[in-house]
């Protein structure tokens, strides 16, 4: 039987058939690049996730050719993996795109709304006692529906981002990709990212993380931001400049954040959790059952057909 390593559980019907085929082991907590480098060695096959770290540093401690042949990525960012590295060192590399378009678009939305409706605030608030009761001033937060949409990467999740915010709130849509991009609802596609900083009330981050497109939300596209606008990151938190948006609330010269992703997970900034206009969720964007089952069987399904001879289906590199 090949030896698989699953670094995380994950959905137990999954794991109850890959135990079917192969000599499972199971992982808890996140790899270290040693650790990554020491597990290429000694398992046919690894279905690892985020926080596990498959570098360049770890690639070159394993060696050409090591035991395993594929990381069976369950997510569909694989920013923790050096796939460039991975293929120099004859490792496949796969991911899960498309079952989990709909549970990330949701929470951007999740995070829109939260945050314009100061919904965190507001729930913190009546849990610790303070509720005052209703009020014609009390907890007003900004208008979504009709508002500019700002989508920044106008992949499947940015146009389910934008497909939500068009056909449920009436929201123009604007959005910016490196390429071209046309999409088969009404949205304008902007040459120039801080045009579309300047533009939009909300704008959604749904870019790939890794080194293409870190820091691309930097200080200076912040500050081109409406001094009203809502910055919603669900893709991977080094692509904002993590510091100068801190900055950028805290001086309440954007008027809020909606947060899932974050620089060095599961670190959060004190200064970020002190601040009241911005909603933090703990990186929940594929969360539901159902999503995370089909990440699982997605992953799953790529190592099985490695492990018989033939070509993962999400091969990424
Ligand atoms: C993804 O699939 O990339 C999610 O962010 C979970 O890792």
């Amino acid at each position: 039987m090949k030896k698989l390593l699953i670094t995380r559980p994950v959905a137990e019907p999954v794991l109850e058939q890959a135990r079917t085929r192969f000599d499972v082991t199971l992982g808890e907590t996140p790899l270290s690049e040693d650790a990554a480098a020491a597990a290429l060695g000694a398992y046919d096959l690894i279905l690892p996730t985020l926080g596990d770290d498959f570098t360049a540093a770890a690639f070159e401690t394993a060696g050409r050719n090591p035991r395993c042949g594929i990381l069976g990525n369950f997510g569909v960012g694989y920013s923790h993996i050096d796939a460039d590295a991975a293929a120099v060192h004859g490792v496949i590399v796969t991911n899960t795109p498309d079952v989990l378009t709909d549970a990330t678009a949701d929470i951007g939305m999740t995070l829109i709304l939260a945050t314009a409706r100061r919904a965190g605030e507001g729930e913190r608030m009546l849990r610790a006692g303070q509720w005052g009761g209703f009020g014609p001033r009390v907890g007003l937060g900004t208008h979504v529906t009709g508002k500019v949409l700002g989508v920044v990467g106008m992949g499947r999740i940015g146009q389910a981002v934008a497909y939500r915010g068009h056909f449920g709130f009436s929201m123009p849509v604007i959005y910016f990709n490196r390429s071209k991009k046309a999409v088969d609802f009404p949205a304008r596609q902007v040459g120039d990212l801080h045009e579309l900083m300047r533009e939009a009330d909300f704008i959604v981050i749904t870019v790939p993380g890794g080194a293409a497109n870190a820091g691309l939300i930097d200080r200076a596209a912040l500050a081109a931001m409406k001094p009203s606008g809502i910055l919603v990151n669900i893709a991977r938190g080094e692509v904002v400049d993590e510091e100068a948006l801190i900055e950028a609330l805290e001086t309440g010269r954007i008027g809020g954040a909606g947060l899932d992703v974050y620089a060095h997970e599961p670190h959060v900034p004190e200064r970020l959790r002190a601040l009241e206009n911005c909603t933090l969720l703990p990186h929940l964007g594929s969360a539901t059952v159902e999503t995370r089952q089909a990440m699982a069987q997605m992953a799953l399904d790529n190592i099985i057909a490695f492990a018989e001879g033939h070509a993962p289906p999400q091969k990424v590199n």
